[in-house]
């Protein structure tokens, strides 16, 4: 490690050793940054049979600044290990952001590829097709932990013309012995889109094809992953410059999906886009494939630019945001489903269990799991800790909150029919998953100590709730 990277480590621990110790609306079972700001979920992976979950993290404040990547590990998904940041600006390609990427873990290594983030000095710059250089890096590991072979792979003259200097978050995967990464872009004319490419080592790469939708979706495309599941191809991606459309795309920033027909590599044809949530926060989710096969997704549990939409008041204690709970990802038709993994089921403690007719004060827990059952459709009310409202009526499913939602007010889906709800309720968050995950709200909101508890107004449903541990986090970054 050199000086340079020592230095900043140091200064990274030291902030964290002095982080805020209010632990008022901290997650109890989800990531949150010790101190300072975390975004994307980056390099994800499963290494030595252990997941890797990476993130953009910049400790000196609560602004955006990617500085580092944060680390946890996890063998469960219920205790981590909190570790040493495993990359930082330290190198003149990457001097301004180590940027969003993901993992490659194979023959006993771990690669990351990621942006490397920089903005050149100078007052005529837009940093939109001048002034920015994104460059596409690989850090190699022996242990998964310490990252110290840096290689810049591509820088902006590698990409096509028709881009922008906004070409990043490369997403790398291996199919029949061969690489791909997927980059996002945003061209000259303002659309956005996805370049894929190709190497036979990680280190050679040639751009091979482009992915766009017939029409304009937005002005640039973020964080891209492509995937298949149980024969289907997907394309993800986080679209910035949608319209919002009646309830459609009505955060400052989307993030959905494209199924893909024909082959990403040469003559293929994008299905309709579909959201991943319909709550207030969620963007740049990252997928990754374990070694059983499921396909498993974690997003940010935040957004970017969020002036003038809602508030955070988390910023006056020195930390800002967090990432949602792991999901493992089923496909029906051409659609999405997203369900907590199962692991989460063993934070679970006592369960109270309760076939509601009329009213029925369900619990008084302030973060717990609560499935609702044989829901049949009709209208139904649940209200969460005083303040957060989730209801089904004229097949309409929607999530409001009052003043903990510190300017959320409401979001909705259109939904056929409605059978059942689960709800992971954080100290600060609520992830809602409507049958079985076949629509999600995420969102961020913010009740006092004294909110608690559930309420429920149906006739004839049944429900568990389940008051829910905490994660044990075991420190290792020193
Ligand atoms: C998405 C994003 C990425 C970028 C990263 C920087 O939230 O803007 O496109 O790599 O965040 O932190």
């Amino acid at each position: 490690m050199n000086t340079k990277t020592k230095n900043l480590m140091q200064v990274c621990r030291l902030l964290e050793d002095n982080a805020s110790t209010d632990q008022k609306w901290r997650p109890k079972f989800h990531l949150s940054p010790r101190t300072g700001w975390m975004n994307d979920p980056n390099g994800l992976c499963r290494f030595n049979r252990v997941y890797h979950i990476f993130f953009q993290y910049s400790p000196y404040n609560t602004c955006p600044g990617t500085n580092f990547w944060g680390h946890f590990t996890t063998k469960d998904f219920i205790s981590y290990e909190y570790r040493k940041p495993a990359l930082c600006v330290d190198e003149k390609f990457d001097c301004h952001g180590v940027y969003s990427g993901s993992a490659i873990a194979e023959d006993g290594k771990m690669y990351l590829f990621y942006t490397g983030n920089v903005k050149l000095c100078g007052k005529d710059y837009d940093y939109v097709t001048g002034g920015r250089e994104h460059n596409t890096v690989i850090a190699v590991s022996e242990d998964g932990i310490v990252f110290p072979e840096k290689q810049m792979l591509m820088d902006n003259s590698d990409y096509p013309e028709s881009c922008t200097c906004h070409v990043r978050d490369p997403k790398v995967f291996k199919l029949d012995g061969v690489y791909y990464m997927v980059l996002g872009a945003r061209r000259i004319d303002d659309t956005g889109e996805v370049l894929v490419f190709e190497s036979k080592d990680k280190y050679e790469w040639k751009h091979i094809n482009t992915l766009n939708s017939k029409e304009k979706f937005g002005f640039m495309w973020e964080c891209p992953d492509l995937f298949e599941l149980d024969g289907q191809w997907f394309l993800s991606v986080s679209p910035q410059g949608v319209e919002a459309e009646g309830y459609k795309y009505n955060n400052v920033y989307q993030s959905g999906y494209f199924p893909l027909s024909g082959d990403f590599r040469g003559d293929y044809t994008l299905g309709e886009f579909t959201e991943l949530d319909r709550g207030f926060d969620f963007y740049a989710p990252q997928s990754f494939e374990d070694e059983n096969g499921r396909r498993i997704q974690i997003g940010w549990l935040g957004l970017p630019d969020l002036d003038g939409y809602y508030e955070n008041p988390t910023h006056d204690m020195g930390w800002m945001h967090m990432l949602t709970c792991p999901r493992e990802l089923f496909r029906k038709g051409e659609k999405l489903y997203q369900y907590p993994v199962k692991e989460l089921n063993a934070l679970r403690r006592e369960c109270t269990e309760r076939n509601v007719t009329g009213e029925a004060v369900i619990s008084d827990a302030d973060i717990f799991d609560m499935e609702t059952y044989k829901i049949n459709s009709q209208d139904i009310e649940i209200i969460i800790r005083e303040d957060c409202r989730i209801s089904y009526g004229n097949k309409l499913l929607t999530l409001e909150f009052g003043a903990a939602g510190r300017g959320r007010k409401s979001r909705s889906v259109q939904l056929e029919s409605l059978d059942s709800l689960r709800i992971l309720a954080d100290a600060s968050s609520v992830e809602i998953f409507a049958n079985g995950g076949e629509e999600v709200f995420s969102s961020r909101y913010y009740p006092e100590e004294n909110q608690k508890g559930a309420i429920i107004r149906a006739e004839n449903v049944n429900t568990k709730l389940w008051k829910m541990n905490s994660f044990n986090i075991t420190d290792l970054s020193k």
